[in-house]
């Protein structure tokens, strides 16, 4: 399946890079990179370096807006680490970015498969939004589209009630849904073509512990010591698997934040969840719903409303996702990545 990912590749968007190049069903056509977790120059500088490192040099990557459609561009390093992937370093690369934008490479992908192309987006939405006012018809041209982004009948953690990808370009994903919602309106997609929303509320229950990433080091026959709390800020991983190190360092900074936010020496893998339910939409619960980006509140700018009982209505724009069984989603997320590792290990 050819799939174009629209990343801020930041930690949980590279692991979720990972998981596609690992993916023996998917064909990662192409990336886009928009800033969000960091700018755009150091996320296109991420995704070059990550492709090197998995030996997927071939995939086309290009470079976003400098910033969202009329919000100020706000960025992450608290979060993801000042380059965006935590303690990890990348290799050095001699390779280039394409010599047309993001907006340009998404309308370029799906002239060239229509009606095939999964577009999935673990950013703002500031590029696809962009993509859509050169080419209204991208909707009808994409098989299925799947965002990480919003936050459903539950908290923020941008504000109190708006999700990072969502709060960074709020203008961007409303365009977004109101161009889908249009589309279903004119009866020029079917109902399988409307986003497939991977909010907080979902994402939040894929919680990577160090005991689940070990168990992902040995899928790959790396050894490695086991990742602790208790470890000082900062310990490298010495896993003699460069992809597992890689990882490693990056998801111990990711770690880091999670524990200073209260929430436990873990990381919610939102990005990996959407790369699978690319391939795999039955991984998830969804319910269609009229969703709507709030833009001028002043407590919920940003904020993502589904109207589950069509009281606006209007036509349902987007499956919005409601559940899922994290054990399922770990166990293809391993059985994928692990031997992956492996075999980029063997071929070094
Ligand atoms: O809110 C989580 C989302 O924001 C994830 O995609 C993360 O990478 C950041 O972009
Ligand atoms: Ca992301």
């Amino acid at each position: 399946m050819p799939v174009f990912a629209d990343v801020d590749t930041g930690v949980d968007d590279a692991m979720a890079l990972v998981y596609l190049l690992a993916s023996s069903d998917a064909n990662l056509v192409g990336i886009a990179s928009t800033g969000g977790n960091v700018d755009v120059d150091q996320v296109c500088r991420n995704n070059l370096g990550l492709l090197e490192l998995c030996g997927a040099t071939a995939i086309p990557v290009s470079r976003g807006a400098d910033q969202p459609l009329s919000a100020a561009m706000r960025t992450a390093e608290d979060t993801h680490g000042p380059a965006g992937l935590g303690y990890a370093e990348l290799p050095l690369h001699q390779r280039e970015l394409t010599g047309y934008d993001s907006a340009e490479a998404w309308v370029r992908a799906a002239h060239a498969m229509p009606g095939e192309l999964i577009g999935l987006v673990t950013g703002p939405l500031t590029n696809l939004a962009l993509a859509v006012r050169d080419e209204p018809n991208l909707p009808s041209l994409l098989r299925r589209l799947v965002i990480m982004g919003g936050s459903f009948d539950y908290r923020g953690n941008t504000t109190p009630v708006s999700e990072w990808n969502i709060s960074v370009d709020p203008e961007a994903a409303a365009e977004v849904f109101d161009a889908w919602g249009r589309a279903a309106d004119a009866k020029v997609i079917q109902q399988h073509q409307l986003p497939i929303v991977c909010g907080l509320n979902l994402t939040e229950n894929i919680m990577l512990t160090p005991t689940l990433l070990s168990r992902l080091a040995a899928a790959s026959g790396a050894t490695t010591t086991a990742m602790s709390v208790l470890d000082s800020r900062g310990t490298r991983s010495t896993a003699d698997n460069t992809l597992i190190r890689t990882l490693e360092d990056a998801m111990r900074f990711y770690f880091e934040f999670h524990f200073d936010q209260g929430e436990g020496f873990l990381a919610h893998l939102h990005d990996p969840l959407a790369a699978a339910v690319a391939l795999d939409p039955s991984l998830v619960q969804t319910r269609a719903a009229t969703v709507d980006v709030e833009l001028t509140g002043t407590l919920t700018r940003g904020m993502t409303i589904a109207d589950w009982s069509h009281r606006w209505g209007r036509e349902s724009n987007a499956h919005v996702g409601v559940g899922v069984d994290p054990a399922a989603f770990f166990d293809r997320f391993i059985e994928r990545v692990g031997p992956f590792a492996r075999r980029l290990q063997a071929d070094r």
